[in-house]
């Protein structure tokens, strides 16, 4: 870390003290502070996603039940006819049924949004999301 700047917020003392117990606490931060980094890290990396003009990395997490009609089939056709943006892809067999798909897209943020969301929106998909995580260079700029 170089370039640190010490801020002072002024917060309600119970929502000082949920971050604490929820947050730091909880998950096991060493200080407050490296929480707040990561929650302002996180919501910028949201904020740009969605207006992307760079790469964009995004991991999709699908949910699905494969004997639905054809489902698996059209993923695999939607994945294949993007391969140029599609990095990796896990399959896990949940049980008989259910499958866990979770694939890494990086390219033009604007087609990686476009891939993740019609992968989400396919028919028959049950549960899923997109999160946007960030390229090296954007990464680069807040150390
Ligand atoms: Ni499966």
């Amino acid at each position: 870390m170089n370039d640190l700047t010490r801020v002072s917020i002024s917060l309600e003392s119970a929502l000082l003290d949920a971050f604490d117990h929820t947050i730091v606490a909880a998950k096991g931060y060493a200080t407050r502070s490296e929480a707040i980094r990561d929650l302002i890290r996180d919501r910028l990396i949201r904020e740009e996603a969605e207006r992307a003009e760079g790469e964009q990395v995004a991991v999709v997490t699908l949910v699905y039940d494969h004997h639905a009609r054809e489902l698996a089939a059209r993923l695999i056709d939607k994945q294949h006819h993007h391969h140029d943006l599609v990095v990796s892809s896990l399959h896990v067999h949940l049980g008989e049924r259910h499958c866990l798909e979770v694939s890494i897209l990086r390219g033009p943020g604007e087609k990686v949004t476009h891939l993740g969301d019609e992968l989400l929106a396919t028919k028959g998909v049950l549960h899923g999301e997109i999160t946007y995580t960030s390229d090296e260079d954007n990464l680069k700029r807040w150390q």
